[in-house]
């Protein structure tokens, strides 16, 4: 059984619909990314999965249990982590307060994280773990969002653009953390601008047009399909 099975998902903005019927699945310790142009949907995707837009209909089911229909905070504990587009940082706490607000008890079987784990990914966030987070830089308050997500040990992790805006050194560093993430067994589903990223550290690519998935393979599938990247990726 998958991790994550999503089955016929739709989601509405008011009357716009926005997702079409989305079916798909995520194996234990897999990393996914999700690709797709700017307003194909998929931080709808993200959204709907967390229930912060309720679904009209379809299912989301982790471990074959339903979470369509549950609050955000629900899903959370459920084991689903999410790191948004905005960094979501608490400005007025330190570094090592936004960690601690992160702390959880991890569900069996689940790999527990320590916030001195996050220091040795990130010495930065260590040197600055008593400066209010927001002094951090951009990089800095995304490393701490992701960081602040591991901590609730989530059997899913899904990032929304971590290395938008970021210094092509900072992505690197984010990019190993990533695949380091899935390493310890936690499935991510990764929405990716940035084709070369997408590529190399997923074992899965899903492409995104008009609310539909309209592509799934292996990065090697996609580096050999020109036309799904004409039709669907680059910018015409
Ligand atoms: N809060 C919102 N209210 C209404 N429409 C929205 C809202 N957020 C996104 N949309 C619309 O939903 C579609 C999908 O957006 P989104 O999921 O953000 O795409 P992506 O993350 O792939 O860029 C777009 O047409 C966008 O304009
Ligand atoms: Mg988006």
């Amino acid at each position: 059984m998958s991790l994550l099975e999503i089955k016929g998902l739709h989601a509405h903005y008011g009357k716009s619909h926005i997702l079409h019927g989305v079916d798909l699945d995520i194996e234990d310790g897999t990393i996914v990314s999700l690709l797709g142009r700017n307003g194909s949907g998929r931080s709808t995707l993200l959204k709907a999965m967390m229930g912060l837009v309720p679904p009209t209909s379809g299912s989301v089911q982790l471990n074959g249990e339903e979470l369509a229909g549950k609050r955000s905070f629900d899903i959370c504990r459920h084991g689903i982590g999410y790191v948004p587009e905005e960094r979501l940082v608490f400005p007025n706490l330190t570094v090592g307060e936004n960690l601690a607000m992160g702390v959880q008890t991890p569900p069996p079987g689940a790999h527990q994280w320590s916030v001195e784990e996050m220091y040795g990914y990130f010495p930065r966030l260590k040197e600055r773990r008593d400066i209010n987070a927001g002094y951090l830089s951009g990089g800095e308050q995304q490393m701490l969002t992701i960081c602040r997500s591991l901590l609730g040990n989530p059997r899913l992790l899904l990032i929304d653009e971590p290395t938008e805006g970021l210094a092509p050194r900072i992505v690197e560093v984010v990019m190993e953390f990533i695949l380091d993430i899935g390493k310890r067994g936690v499935a991510v589903m990764l929405v990716e601008q940035k084709l070369t990223i997408a590529l190399k550290v997923a074992r899965e690519v899903l492409v995104m047009g008009h609310g539909e998935l309209v592509f799934r393979g292996t990065p090697d599938d996609l580096v050999q399909a020109p036309e799904i990247r004409r039709n669907w990726l680059e910018v015409a």
